[in-house]
């Protein structure tokens, strides 16, 4: 079975999770790409979703699920998500796809957090994957200097803006032992709008797909 397919596999398990008539928090990036056309499936029975980026905005209308401003929405009871790395305690690396910031925000409005991804997501320190930091565009070089303070290696992610117009660094070279502690810092550094530690907001439940199919997950704190 290859990554894909673990992907896959997760993502319709997370179908699970949604409840009736109820709005649905929609992340972003290729797990989430199966979790919509899952969500596809049982459209029927949800008042609709808010969505993490343009891409999954379009991809949730395609399908014909309507989709809302989250400002218009009072209650979001379930949250699903991909990830580029998850701790024991389901703290998370995200960003890969330059969602982070959107992503963030619908993770701490919605009741649970249910994050969805392949078996090589699950790592024992954060910070293999470089910690993606969302920047005010001309803030980039003074962050990039208080990053490399902290012990970072921060590398200009050319060519990419996000739906918010600003620009990402992508930060190489942390071993992340305290997750909190670096999120609070990173978010002091001024400039910075949103960075990939999902530390304060850690996901409830993490499914793995696996070759023996997939693992639920709970924090062990
Ligand atoms: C996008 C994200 C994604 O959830 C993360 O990059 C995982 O992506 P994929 O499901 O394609 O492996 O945080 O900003």
């Amino acid at each position: 079975m290859n990554a894909d397919e673990m992907k896959k596999q997760a993502a319709w398990a997370a179908l699970e999770y949604i409840t009736t008539d109820g709005v649905v928090g929609v992340g972003t990036g290729s797990t989430v790409n199966h979790f919509i056309d899952a969500l596809a499936t049982i459209k029927h029975r949800i008042e609709g979703a808010v969505s993490s980026s343009n891409a999954s905005t379009q991809r949730l209308k395609d399908y014909g699920i309507e989709v809302f401003d989250l400002n218009q929405v009072n209650e979001v009871a379930v949250y699903v998500d991909g990830a580029d790395e998850s701790n024991h305690a389901l703290q998370l690396i995200k960003g890969g796809g330059g969602a982070l910031t959107r992503e963030k925000i619908i993770a701490a409005v919605a009741d649970k957090f249910v994050c969805i991804a392949d078996s090589s997501k699950r790592v024992d320190i954060l910070g293999k994957f470089p910690l993606p930091v969302e920047v005010i565009p001309m803030s980039r070089s003074y962050v990039a200097r208080e990053i490399v303070k902290l012990g970072g290696q921060p590398v200009y992610r050319e060519g990419v803006i996000t739906d918010n117009g600003n620009v990402i660094l992508d930060v190489h070279g942390l071993d992340i032992m305290e997750p909190i502690k670096l999120e609070k810092t990173l978010n002091d550094i001024v400039g910075v709008v949103t960075n990939g530690l999902f530390a304060m907001r850690p996901a409830d439940v993490l499914l793995l797909g696996s070759e023996n199919g997939t693992q639920t997950v709970f924090a062990n704190k």
